[in-house]
């Protein structure tokens, strides 16, 4: 997590980090700091909080800045140390004449403080990253030269980073560096800049070059040279990258994640071109690098993710042993990296990802990688870490997700996994003709129905301000709709802070259901289908503890109405393609808990978008 900027050039400096790290501001934002060289020192400004804080700073200083065109900038997600000023990056040597920016964790840190300190230099954080500074600081003193200094001390760090360092006795150079955290240099005509991630810099230009982990680049105003950790040069692949600016607008939503709950219908429109367009069409999947016959021996599947894309995994388990018939194992990624895993070359694994780059999944599928398995990435980046180690890569092509609660990257994601599935299933010959037509008929349907739930949201507001005082939340489903009942609850506790928590509806006569009275809403997702009559009878079960019940349903079954207090339609959709339709009614109702609760609804408190430390 955190991010981090840089720009050396000809051009005013304190914008260009600030947008930068408006940008980036998915990445973390609970402190932020800039430090920028002016003719005789190199100047630090930070602030606790949201990046406005930093602005508000820096108001009150422009003057000392405003003819600077070198410097660096951060914001943060706290791993070490509490989101405090102190804390914020840029981190200074004892002297205040070495600036360092760092994203990632320096595992060996405390060790490293206890000999720093006692040559002497006087921690003023918590930190993990001062110690690079102070480090650096000490090479310096050696070598006097900035370049080398970085590459002597990061042979001495173990862990993670992308580092970004300014020296005042160097003032047309900034040196930055990599390991197993992202960071990227563009290149312009009015000079360079640096970021951990490309819309921190595309309005200014689209060449640019990723650094790969141990390269040291040392930029200035008009040069840029790149070297290995040992000080030999190499020559930079310079890349044009295939972005647009976006203008990140709300369209007129008061918050992006209602927008991008809104964008859904198109999301699935998009996906769908060019690779489903009739239901007797064959889809079409030329992202799919496995060869056929390969794909129709294929006897075992990993899929490895981590929060929202987990729970798309756990539905792509449901669609792909149901349409294949192929086992599918799907783990977390953090609990995947951590024991020892049966993966080889006989088995696909699949890691799905928004963002591409969250460091468990990246290392869980470094690990499969090596073990020779072919590696399938669906993911939102086709720009991303993962996406690079991809053998096979399927966009999902939801467009930039702003908001922190993911919504539509997981119903990019649920749909690219039908579409895999029933591409799959069609070499394989598992499913007959009419079910195959009959299940692509209802995929093309889906935008409708999803553009009718949005356009008629009343009963989802009613139900919202009717719970939004509640202290716990329950969502119960059986079969495919589990993992809709985990990623519900999810979406509610990310946003509301509210205790929901997601169980198969069988489950809670195990233990659960001793939490039931009159002040438990229960949440039953209730498609009409296989484990339909199963499920009404836990909900009864549920009732007779006089919890308050809550049906999200496509069914117009009169029972219902004796059974629910509140009752949440939802058009007529497929069993297997319900999770899709389930899902829109979840991610309204929390965010209308949320907005009524007065809370920061896309940035919520202690997360960020993407986590890139273990
Ligand atoms: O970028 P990824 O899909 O790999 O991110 C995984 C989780 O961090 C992410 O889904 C997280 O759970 C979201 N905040 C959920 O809304």
């Amino acid at each position: 997590m955190c991010g981090i900027v840089g720009y050396i050039g000809s051009k005013p400096v304190a914008d260009i980090l600030l947008d930068g790290l408006e940008q980036l501001e998915y990445r973390g934002y609970d402190s932020s700091g800039i430090a920028v060289k002016t003719e005789t020192s190199i100047n630090v400004y930070k602030a606790e909080g949201k990046l406005n804080n930093l602005r508000s700073e820096l108001a009150l200083h422009s003057d000392e800045f405003n003819k600077s065109n070198m410097g660096i900038g951060h914001i943060r997600w706290a791993t070490h140390g509490a989101p405090t000023v102190v804390n914020a990056h840029p981190h200074t040597c004892n002297c205040g004449s070495l600036v360092v920016v760092h994203n990632g964790i320096i595992e060996n840190y405390k060790e490293l403080r206890l000999e720093l300190e006692s040559e002497g230099c006087i921690f003023k954080s918590q930190t993990d990253t001062e110690t690079v500074a102070h480090l650096v600081a000490l090479m310096y003193a050696e070598v006097k030269d900035l370049t080398k200094a970085v590459q002597l001390a990061t042979k001495k760090i173990q862990g993670a980073y992308a580092l970004c360092i300014m020296h005042n006795n160097e003032p047309d150079k900034i040196v930055v560096t990599k390991r197993n955290a992202p960071l990227i240099i563009g290149l312009n005509d009015d000079g360079y800049y640096i970021a951990s991630d490309v819309p921190a810099f595309i309005k200014h230009t689209k060449k640019a070059v990723y650094l790969n982990d141990n390269q040291v680049a040392t930029l200035s105003a008009k040069d840029f040279i790149l070297e290995d950790e040992n000080g030999f040069e190499i020559s930079p692949k310079i890349e044009v990258l295939p972005w647009e600016p976006v203008a990140l607008s709300k369209m007129g939503y008061k918050h992006f994640m209602l927008k991008e709950i809104h964008e859904q219908p198109d999301v699935i429109r998009n996906i769908l071109v060019g690779k489903l367009h009739t239901p007797d069409s064959q889809i079409i999947l030329n992202e799919v690098k496995l060869n056929k016959d390969t794909l129709k021996n294929l006897n075992r599947i990993q899929v490895i993710a981590c929060g929202t894309s987990l729970h798309a995994a756990m539905i792509g388990k449901y669609i792909v042993e149901d349409f294949c018939g192929i086992p599918v194992d799907v783990e977390a990624s953090s609990e995947y990296i951590y024991r020892k895993t049966v993966t080889d070359e006989h088995t696909l694994v699949i890691g799905v990802s928004q963002s591409g780059e969250t460091a468990d999944t990246l290392t869980a599928i470094k690990q499969s990688k090596a073990r020779g398995s072919h590696i399938l990435i669906i993911t939102n980046r086709p720009d991303s870490a993962m996406a690079r180690e991809a053998d096979s890569l399927i966009p999902v092509n939801a467009g930039i997700e702003v908001s922190v609660a993911a919504t539509k990257s997981y119903i990019a994601q649920l749909t690219s996994f039908y579409l895999l599935a029933i591409y799959m299933a069609e070499i394989k010959g598992s499913m007959s003709v009419s079910e195959l037509v009959n299940l692509k008929a209802e995929m093309l349907l889906l935008p409708q129905k999803i553009e009718q739930i949005l356009s008629n949201k009343t009963v989802i507001q009613d139900c919202a301000r009717k719970f939004a005082s509640t202290r716990d939340f329950i969502y119960i489903a059986r079969g495919i709709n589990y993992p809709t009942a985990l990623e519900g609850a999810l979406k509610l506790k990310e946003i509301s802070y509210i205790n929901a928590t997601g169980y198969p509806a069988g489950e809670l006569k195990h233990g659960p259901i001793a939490m039931l009275d009159e002040t438990m809403p229960v949440l039953s997702i209730l498609m009409k289908g296989f484990v339909y009559e199963k499920l009404l009878s836990n909900s009864e079960e549920a009732k007779a503890r006089n919890a308050r019940m809550i049906a999200l349903t496509n069914s117009n079954d009169p029972k219902l109405n004796d059974l629910f207090e509140v009752i949440i339609k939802v058009p007529e959709v497929i069993e297997v393609l319900s999770p899709i339709v389930a899902m829109i009614p979840l991610q309204l109702l929390a965010y209308y808990i949320a907005e009524f609760l007065g809370k920061d609804v896309d940035q919520p408190r202690n997360l960020a978008k993407s986590v890139t430390v273990e």
